[in-house]
């Protein structure tokens, strides 16, 4: 009885000290700027449900961006930081093309803006109280200069490592081929069995310096580095390919209509 005593005075006491004001829950660290690997997410979208089809970025085979992620050391998030500030479309009307271009939602038959509302309600919102990502437009614009920056395809490209359906690349040389460009380490996250390049993070702090991401979540050793990572140490880097069953429907399209054409 007395220890639940004590028990319950120790977390009344921790739960005063942790009523802290808003703004320090929705505090952060560093932004995290997350490109994605187009294949590999459009695959995953249509094992996910057959019928689904994919949108991809305007140059085949380029890294697009999935979003800008303000985080605190050690824990995921801020996250939705002001639920009354919508995306308005409207705001990113004159960047709306190159968004589309490289900032790409590549899941088919989704809402027109869904990728772009959710990254800003859930993401965007909590960068804004930097003066640099203070409006829907600069949160947005600021993703496009980092691509511009810190281009994955190129970064990769200029150690060789090039999209590939044959060979598995070793994680240790992707990691190698970023920090070699960089000099800060990335995190890099797989899927589909933890075996096809997915994701590529790199970390900026609030004066958009680039940062080591240590610190963010999931480190494994390789060959005697310390990588954050979810991925095996043997990964595919795979080009884009239509997934089948849309060849199939092409086929099915083409056959109706050169039915349609002979009648
Ligand atoms: C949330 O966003 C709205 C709309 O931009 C703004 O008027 C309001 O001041 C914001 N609230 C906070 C707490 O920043
Ligand atoms: C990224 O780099 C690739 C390869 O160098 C290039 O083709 C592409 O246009 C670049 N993308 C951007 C947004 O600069």
């Amino acid at each position: 009885m007395i220890h639940y005593y004590i028990i319950t005075i120790v977390l009344c006491l921790c739960g005063v000290n942790n009523v802290q004001p808003k703004e320090v829950y929705n505090d952060w660290d560093i932004l995290i700027f997350t490109q994605q690997w187009p294949a590999t997410v459009c695959n995953e979208w249509v094992h996910h449900d057959p019928s689904h089809t994919c949108v991809m970025p305007k140059q085949v085979d380029t890294w697009s961006i999935h979003g800008i992620w303000p985080t605190k050391l050690g824990t995921r998030g801020p996250l939705f930081c002001n639920r009354t500030w919508l995306f308005n479309p409207e705001e990113i009307r004159p960047i709306e093309k190159s968004l589309i271009n490289v900032w790409t939602n590549i899941e088919g038959g989704t809402e027109p803006y869904s990728l772009w509302a959710h990254e800003w309600s859930k993401h965007g919102t909590c960068a804004a109280v930097l003066e640099s990502f203070n409006s829907e437009f600069k949160y947005f614009s600021k993703g496009l200069d980092f691509l511009k920056q810190y281009n994955m395809t190129h970064i990769l490209s200029q150690s060789g490592i090039v999209p590939n359906d044959q060979k598995k690349y070793a994680l240790i040389d992707v990691y190698n081929a970023v920090t070699n460009q960089l000099h800060v380490n990335p995190s890099i996250q797989c899927r589909e069995g933890m075996t096809y390049l997915d994701e590529v993070r790199i970390c900026v702090d609030k004066n958009l310096q680039l940062v080591n991401c240590d610190g963010i979540s999931n480190h494994k050793i390789v060959d005697g580095v310390s990588i954050i990572t979810n991925c095996h140490d043997y990964i595919y880097y795979p080009h884009f390919k239509i997934p089948p069953k849309r060849i199939y429907i092409q086929l099915y399209k083409l056959v109706s209509w050169l039915q349609w054409f002979s009648l």
